[in-house]
């Protein structure tokens, strides 16, 4: 069995770019579980990871763009959502590391000058909103921008799967050995770990607990409905796993992650989550995004009222992140107060 020092060991002969603070803080919410009358909760605080109001990209990218700084790349290239998290840090990284940056971002029913969109701009990178939907469609126009920059002589890299779901599953095994270090200091033993993913994320989180043999068991509550979904996850988590040189190997069964979340489409608000967002802000001070975070945490408080999760059981929840979308959400959340 390996020990956490191990697989920190491991995660440092990766190459990487120091972008983040960590460890990120894990803080117990004694008036949440209160309020639930439910478990023990933590959060793991991933939306302090420093970086440009932080998240789980922050993590993520500490290897993808160290990955293209090993390749010799000066230019980053990426594109998503148009309220991007991961492209909002991709931007604030390649500010800080002095790279060039072109964002492309799929036209959506928010692709308005808020949240990341407005921070990514801020941020005074190439950024295009283009008709090509999220997804493969969207990763041809990254990659035939960059066809293009490297003709002009630029050194060009695209940030895109699989390479960088592997590269978030390397992250989030990082992740769990902090999370074990800190579970030592604080004497607990978590039963769960619910966080919002339906990539890399989660994928780094069961390569990292199978990894160390850890009794807590992730549960990923997926934002948007993807297509094998568990075989991305499955192949990035070993291919992580091949990687890192661990011997871990992670079968479909290790991954739990439910799409009963989602409500009408990725994006788009449940009453459900509105309420999570502001049962934590009220008792714990803390923000959630809401198109992922809260979704997640709705799922969490659902799990509890259903009594899946009692009082004698210890969850973490791992905040992603996320909250500068909060800004682009306004109109609905002002409409529910
Ligand atoms: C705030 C937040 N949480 C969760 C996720 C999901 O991450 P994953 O790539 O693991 O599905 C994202 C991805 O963009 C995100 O921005």
């Amino acid at each position: 069995m390996q020990t956490s020092a191990d697989v920190i060991q491991k995660v440092s002969q990766i190459p990487q770019v120091d972008l983040g603070h960590f460890p990120t803080p894990l803080e117990e919410c004694p008036r949440l579980s209160e309020a639930l009358k439910g478990p023990r909760i933590f959060i793991k605080r991933e939306d302090c990871s420093g970086l440009a109001f932080g998240g789980n990209k922050v993590r993520q990218l500490t290897f993808t763009i160290g990955d293209a700084v090993a390749q010799g790349a000066d230019t980053i290239v990426h594109g998503a959502a148009s309220q991007s998290n991961h492209c909002r840090q991709a931007a604030a990284a390649c500010g800080k590391l002095g790279l060039n940056c072109y964002l492309r971002l799929a036209r959506d029913h928010k692709s308005i000058p808020q949240g990341n969109l407005l921070l990514g701009k801020l941020a005074g990178v190439d950024v295009e909103i283009v008709d090509a939907p999220f997804g493969p469609e969207l990763d041809v126009v990254k990659h035939e921008l960059a066809k293009k920059l490297e003709s002009e002589g630029m050194k060009p890299y695209v940030v895109a799967g699989p390479r960088s779901t592997m590269l978030a599953a390397v992250a989030f095994t990082w992740c769990i050995a902090e999370i074990a270090q800190q579970q030592e200091r604080l004497g607990i033993d978590a039963d769960w770990l619910y966080t919002a993913s339906v990539g890399g994320t989660q994928a780094g989180l069961v390569l990292g607990t199978k990894t160390l043999g850890l009794k807590m068991k992730p549960f990923g509550i997926a934002p948007i409905v993807w297509e094998n979904k568990l075989d991305r996850m499955r192949t990035a988590a070993n291919s992580a796993a091949d990687t890192l040189g661990l011997n871990t190997q992670i079968v479909d069964a290790d991954i739990q992650n439910t799409d009963d979340y989602i409500g009408e489409a990725y994006g788009y608000l449940t009453p459900e989550c509105i309420d999570a967002l502001k049962l934590v802000a009220k008792t714990e001070g803390i923000f959630l995004d809401p198109v992922y975070t809260a979704k997640a945490m709705a799922c969490l408080i659902d799990h509890i009222q259903q009594g899946k999760l009692g009082r004698d059981d210890t969850v973490i929840f791992l905040h992603t992140g996320g909250t500068p979308a909060l800004f682009a959400y306004h109109e609905e959340l002002v409409a529910d107060l």
